[in-house]
């Protein structure tokens, strides 16, 4: 009985880490962002990738792409732009709101 509580705790406490931090992660803008877009769009933003140079992506933490409004980007990211997809019904509106306050900060850098 013992033992049985002593693999018990730690394997419950576990458990109640993985979720938290599970629920929390694709909630943050930076976390989805690296998930979702930085494939195409670089971890930087800056689309140094291959996909990036062959559609000729503009670098978002640029000008041309940082002077547009939170709804300008809210409303690419969600309804998707040439060849990216709409992100609406993947993301929801709260967490593409994060992920543009995500490349805000990537301008900033
Ligand atoms: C499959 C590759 C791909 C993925 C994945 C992708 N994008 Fe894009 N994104 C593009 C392309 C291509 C464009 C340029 C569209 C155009 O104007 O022709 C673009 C444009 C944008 C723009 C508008 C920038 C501008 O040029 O004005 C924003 C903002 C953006 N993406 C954000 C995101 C975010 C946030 C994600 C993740 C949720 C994401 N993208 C995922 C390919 C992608």
């Amino acid at each position: 009985m013992r033992l049985l509580r002593w693999l018990t705790v730690p394997a419950l406490a576990g458990g109640i880490l993985v979720c938290a931090q599970s629920q929390k992660s694709p909630q943050s803008g930076e976390a989805i962002y690296k998930q979702k877009c930085g494939g195409c769009h670089g971890l930087d933003g800056k689309a140094d990738t291959t996909i990036g140079k062959q559609w000729k992506m503009r670098d978002l933490t640029s000008p041309e792409v940082q002077k547009q409004t939170d709804s300008d980007l809210t409303r690419a990211i969600a309804n998707g732009r040439g060849h990216m997809p709409a992100y609406e019904l993947i993301l929801g509106s709260e967490r593409i709101q994060s992920v543009v306050a995500y490349i805000r900060e990537l301008g900033k850098k």
